[in-house]
């Protein structure tokens, strides 16, 4: 081993720069150059990087962000080029590998969510030797207990849920929190129970709103004439759709979910006669520096990453199982999206705590 390649690929997320940081430390002690791809697998095709030393790790632990820059709509094998005025699709993937051959990468290491990580495991197939990172505020990639980012986007959102508790308490008024997540629940359900909602609405239980409106009315019986909802982007009502916010052509990930919080406090001021607001959390959840927590696992990771690499673990995750840091198939990890059990300990612990999910059994 004597030289590899990393990017960091979707949407940003807390803790992005502390892996890179791990990951250069780690490279220069055992001796391996650093090569790092701007804008995530864009770099990889446009031939587009820098050389990181320790140098140009200094400081960034605790910068959100990520100075590779990053990209969750450029995808290798259906890139966006403008020819004369057009647009249009192809393949470039060969390009690709043709870069890493000439830059003479013994592997890549790729940090990212399932987006990204299924775009490496393509490259996989093209014989380009992957060590995964597992990235995402969402925690929704298989195979890991925790991405990194997610603890932090918890903390904001948790935040944000204290903060709307005033003016909900002094208005009367009821208050709705959306947050991101895509088709997992897990910011929705985690910062729900953190912050004190009464309602968490998550898109593996799809909701009435006849049922959460029983909720507020449940709450004002004894005197609470305020409620607090928290909304995951993908929530749905019964027999419902989910709310798509935009599509963006050329993406992995081409769906953009968003706008289910108006629905729900629209619906609630015309079912409860409560005054209802709705807050879109967006992308404060990706911003900001990461919390100590994910400081920590992103460093874990970045170190495990390098040494992953040492050992030839090739197509491997670096991954959480508990408390240790260890390695799963990254086709584990992207066969399927880790959402919240509807059934799950964490479920019953927030209906046990009174919180309702507008759903028949669980309202
Ligand atoms: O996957 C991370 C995430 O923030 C999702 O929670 C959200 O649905 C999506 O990315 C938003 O993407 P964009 O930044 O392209 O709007």
């Amino acid at each position: 081993m004597k030289r590899i390649g990393v990017l960091t690929g979707g949407g940003d997320c807390p803790g992005l720069n502390a892996v890179l940081r791990a990951t250069v430390k780690t490279a220069h002690d055992s001796g391996l150059e650093v090569i790092g791809f701007k804008d995530g697998f864009r770099g990889v095709v446009m031939n587009e990087y820098i050389p990181l030393t320790p140098k140009e790790v200094v400081g960034i632990l605790v910068k959100g962000g990520t100075i590779l820059g990053s990209s969750n709509r450029d995808n290798p094998y259906h890139f966006c080029l403008e020819q004369k005025g057009e647009t249009i699709y192809a393949d470039l993937s060969d390009q690709a590998v043709a870069n890493m051959e000439r830059l003479g990468l013994d592997c890549l290491i790729v940090i990212g969510g399932d987006g990204t990580l299924a775009c490496a495991y393509d490259f996989m197939k093209k014989g380009v030797k992957i060590i995964g990172v597992p990235k995402t505020i969402d925690n929704d990639l298989n195979g890991t207990d925790l991405t990194f980012g997610f603890m932090t986007a918890i903390d904001t959102a948790t935040d944000a849920l204290e903060k709307l508790h005033t003016t909900a308490e002094s208005h009367h008024r009821v208050m709705v929190l959306e947050v991101m997540g895509r088709n997992a629940g897990w910011i929705a359900l985690q910062a729900g129970i953190a912050g004190g909602a009464d309602v968490v609405l998550i898109p593996e239980i799809p909701f009435t709103l006849e049922r959460v409106a029983k909720k507020i009315f449940e709450r004002k019986k004894r005197g609470r004439n305020f409620s607090i909802i928290i909304a995951a982007e993908g929530a749905k009502p019964e027999g419902g759709q989910q709310v798509v916010k935009r599509i963006v052509e050329g993406s992995p990930e081409p769906i953009r979910l968003g706008g289910i919080g108006e629905k729900i406090a629209q619906g609630l001021e015309e079912n409860t006669g409560f005054e209802s607001r709705v807050i879109v959390l967006g992308h404060l959840q990706r911003g900001g520096k990461p919390s100590a927590f994910d400081r920590i696992l992103a460093s874990r990771y970045g170190v495990a990453a390098v040494r992953m690499a040492s050992q030839g673990l090739f197509g491997m995750m670096a991954s959480l199982q508990g408390t240790e840091i260890t390695t799963v198939p990254i086709e584990v990890a992207i066969k399927e999206l880790k959402t919240v059990p509807p059934d799950g300990e964490m479920v019953q612990t927030a209906h046990s705590i009174g919180i309702s999910f507008g759903a028949e059994h669980r309202s």
